[in-house]
């Protein structure tokens, strides 16, 4: 794909510059379908010259709307990694979202649990990342005007980290926070890597995320980043895993999910 010509096309068609763009993962879905989404600008990814979607239960568009008073975007749906995309496609919507002049981006996912003290159903704020995917979506010559070897030292941004266990508390829930290690997938992980995994200071396990959050930051964005603990990761315990359960508990944490990220972008103070 072609980004400058798809970051020029965005730019035609968005009706405003968000405040906030929210990458919306599995069991956050719903709310591109929400009635502020409905009355918003729906962009869809292959407006953009992005390739058709693989993934079922992924959408494929990016929709400008208000949001609990803000002007946000949302984008259903992402590219990943193993379906055979380029990791210039996968972290694409972030160069877009940087062309377009956000400042923030909210990133959501499903993950698998490594820690003992989180359960099934957990929201955890991302603190920070471990890359196993075995590659770098930086690799080749460098995109400017980012640096050539962007600092991640504070990948995921503090205060909106703190800002998000505020919205938390004000809708009386209780989120967890660790390390994500984004691996390649597609195949799940065996349980000796878990264990290899768990040793590193991993909390939860998934194949997004990681390769946007470092394009995001090599852009400047501000990030921050939740997890919806869909399963305990494998070997944990003695039941194989299955994307339907998965599936599953991301439906059954949506509703939980939303009032957390809507008090979030209520509340959010840039
Ligand atoms: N592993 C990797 N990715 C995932 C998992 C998991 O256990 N659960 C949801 N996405």
């Amino acid at each position: 794909m072609d980004l400058s010509s798809a970051a020029e096309r965005l730019r035609a068609k968005a009706p405003f510059v968000p405040e906030l763009a929210l990458v919306l993962g599995s069991g956050l879905g719903a709310l591109a379908d929400s009635d502020e989404a409905k009355a918003g600008t729906a962009v869809p990814f292959a407006d953009l010259g992005f390739p058709a979607q693989t993934v079922a239960g992924h959408g494929g568009k990016i929709v400008f709307c208000e949001l609990e008073g803000r002007r946000v975007a949302l984008q259903a749906g992402r590219f990943h990694f193993y379906e055979g995309h380029p990791m210039a496609v996968v972290t694409a919507p972030m160069r877009l979202y940087a062309d377009l002049g956000v400042k923030a981006v909210l990133h959501t996912n499903a993950a698998g649990a490594l820690n003992p003290a989180h359960g099934v159903g957990d929201l955890m704020v991302i603190a920070d990342h471990l890359n196993f995917t075995g590659t770098n979506p930086l690799l080749g010559a460098n995109v400017p005007p980012g640096p050539r070897f962007p600092d991640m030292s504070s990948a995921y941004d503090p205060s909106l980290r703190a800002q998000l266990h505020a919205a938390a508390k004000a809708v009386g829930q209780t989120l967890q926070e660790g390390t994500y290690i984004g691996v390649l997938g597609p195949s799940y992980e065996t349980p000796a890597e878990i264990r290899a995994f768990r040793q590193w200071g991993a909390d939860a396990v998934g194949m997004s995320t990681v390769p946007e959050v470092i394009v995001a930051r090599h852009e400047g964005l501000r990030v921050a980043g939740v997890s919806c603990l869909c399963n305990m990761a494998a070997g944990i315990l003695p039941e194989p895993l299955t994307h339907e359960e998965v599936l599953e508990a991301g439906k059954a944490s949506a509703g939980r999910f939303e009032a957390l990220v809507r008090r979030f972008v209520r509340d959010l103070a840039l």
